[in-house]
């Protein structure tokens, strides 16, 4: 590092002195700007940093983990969940607890092994949520856009995906054909493309009701929507749990919610009573719940079946609950539920799990969502790992594409994850330790000047926007590699830099499961067969 940078020194020759490319302001600058908080007290000390190298040694070094057969596999889902995102939301957890932050690990963070995913889809450099679901849940790379296909058919092109050889199976239904149950939870509407990934196949992520076919010129009886599919095609039809938003493409749009929402659809269905209908008809225990009073209530005794539609559109973000206190669940009380319910079959489950919104907080350039909702995922997780024991049950966290947010500038240890950075700008104008390449917070420059941002009404609320170079209504996505963190039996597959689409095979090998089982001598042994279905270790629920 030294020596290129001594080079790169001797290239540009007009250099005084120090080191021009880590200019960080004098000690008075920094003691004039806002608070920081400092580290604590044993951080000073050499032997604290040795302790917790020794301590990852023997952790790294402990028996290797876990050679059974994954029972249950839970699939963490971070929408827009960037590299340059986890270090800004640990820090803030543990700013919001008087520390200084940047030490705080999260639920996911303190798995053993990590990895890294490349994201990009077949057509598309940097991609979208619906081609990345298809990788991640389905095990093959297609087009922006669609679903659940293969890469002959591209975004839009009905005919081709009413074509039942371009249609790819999900891990869920690689679990259902196993004999194991399979389920999902989202904040977002649930018919939106990452969940759908697991049970649709669409030309376009947009179908999700009828009308939205019809719009495009297209039938619906020869590609039917996102939510018909949800509800009346195999494997959906047959998942245990559906837990998010997104009631009005589920309803007539002749007809309004329980919370007044008007529907969406065209056809006339209302897909919620053709669901209850189906399990009426098949006699099994269900519940339908709209609001978070009722889901506590319904997993009290939980039934064979639950569907959840608190919102008629994506959920709220937390923060948005929290202040006004409605009665929407939390991602972590959702997942709980969810897993109550799967926990009914012994022979296991597949339960995926989205924090959908953070990247809808990136989208608006507003980094206290993203963090907030980040943070949210984590309880999810922290829920999960307790209930769920590390030699049955398989947990991976990764997010589906990156975004454009740097983490940028020289602020001290402790300063607000939130602010303003120490340094200022060399046109004298201050910028945000967190900022976007892109997007709405596009300022336009005031008399040749760029705006101070620090002055803003709502400078630092929880809605306000940071700043960003390039203007869009909508900030984009990023092409750069995501992280993977994983825990249980066979965890250390999850190592290494890799295609996103292998993340499915990888769960499916590790708990038997799909096509990647056949390459694992143990998946094919009666013993282990029999140890899994015995169920030597059942969760603690
Ligand atoms: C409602 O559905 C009808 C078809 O049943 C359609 O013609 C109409 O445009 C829809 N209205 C809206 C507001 O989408
Ligand atoms: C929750 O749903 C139940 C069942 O429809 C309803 O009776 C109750 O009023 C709802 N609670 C709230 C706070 O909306
Ligand atoms: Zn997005």
């Amino acid at each position: 590092m030294r020596s290129s940078c001594l080079l790169l020194l001797v290239a540009v020759v007009a250099v005084a002195h120090g080191d021009r490319y880590h200019d960080q302001r004098g000690p008075a600058a920094a003691a004039s700007s806002s608070r920081a908080i400092p580290p604590s007290e044993e951080e000073f000390a050499a032997s604290y940093w040795y302790a917790e190298a020794f301590d990852a040694i023997e952790a790294r070094l402990s028996p290797p983990a876990y050679d059974s057969v994954a029972r249950n596999v839970v699939m963490f889902l971070g929408d827009g969940l960037s590299v340059p995102t986890l270090a800004p939301a640990r820090t803030l957890r543990g700013q919001r607890q008087g520390r200084s932050g940047e030490e705080e690990q999260l639920a996911y963070e303190r798995f053993p092994v990590t990895g890294l995913a490349k994201t990009y889809c077949l057509d598309a450099q940097i991609p979208d949520s619906a081609c990345t679901a298809t990788a991640f849940l389905c095990g093959a790379k297609g087009n922006i856009g669609t679903l659940g296909l293969t890469g002959h058919v591209t975004r839009w092109d009905c005919p081709a995906s009413a074509d039942r050889a371009t249609h790819l199976e999900s891990i869920a239904a690689w679990a259902l054909a196993d004999g194991r149950s399979a389920g999902f939870v989202t904040t977002t509407r649930v018919t939106h493309a990452s969940p759908a990934g697991a049970y649709a196949r669409s030309a376009n992520r947009d179908w999700e009701h009828d009308g939205e076919v019809i719009g495009d010129g297209h039938n619906p009886a020869l590609c039917p929507d996102i939510a018909d599919q949800l509800i009346n095609s195999y494997p959906g039809n047959q998942f245990k749990v559906i837990l998010g938003g997104g009631r009005s493409n589920f309803r007539s749009n002749t007809t309004i919610d329980e919370e007044g929402e008007p529907g969406l659809r065209w056809d006339g269905r209302d897909l919620v009573e053709e669901w209850r209908a189906q399990r009426v008809a098949a006699d099994v225990s269900h519940s339908y719940v709209w609001n978070r009073t009722e889901l506590l209530q319904a997993i009290e005794d939980p039934p064979e079946y639950l569907l959840g539609l608190f919102e008629a559109d994506h959920m709220r973000f937390e923060a948005a609950v929290r202040e006004d206190g409605s009665d929407e669940p939390t991602l972590a009380e959702m997942t709980e539920a969810a897993i109550r319910v799967l926990s009914r079959n012994s022979r296991g489950f597949f339960l995926f799990v989205e924090g959908g919104r953070i990247d809808h907080g990136h989208h608006v350039n507003m980094p206290y969502l993203v963090l907030d909702e980040t943070l949210a995922l984590s309880d999810a997780v922290e829920r999960v790992d307790s209930l769920l024991p590390a030699a049955s049950s398989l947990l991976v966290l990764t997010a589906d594409h990156s975004h454009a947010m740097a983490f940028n500038g020289y602020s001290r240890r402790g300063k607000d994850i939130l602010g303003p950075s120490d340094d200022i700008g060399d046109d004298g104008v201050p910028y945000m330790t967190l900022s976007y390449t892109n997007g709405p917070g596009y300022r336009q420059q005031q008399s040749n000047e760029r705006v101070d941002v620090t002055q803003d009404s709502n400078f630092m609320a929880i809605r306000w926007r940071t700043h960003a170079e390039v203007p869009f209504e909508l900030e984009t996505h990023g092409g750069d590699d995501v992280a993977v963190f994983a825990r249980g039996p066979q965890q250390q597959l999850f190592t290494g830099l890799y295609e996103q689409s292998q993340l499915p095979h990888l769960m499916a090998h590790a708990a038997c499961l799909g096509p990647a089982a056949t390459l694992r001598e143990a998946c094919a042994t009666s013993e282990l067969k029999s140890e899994r279905s015995t169920d030597a270790s059942a969760p603690k629920i």
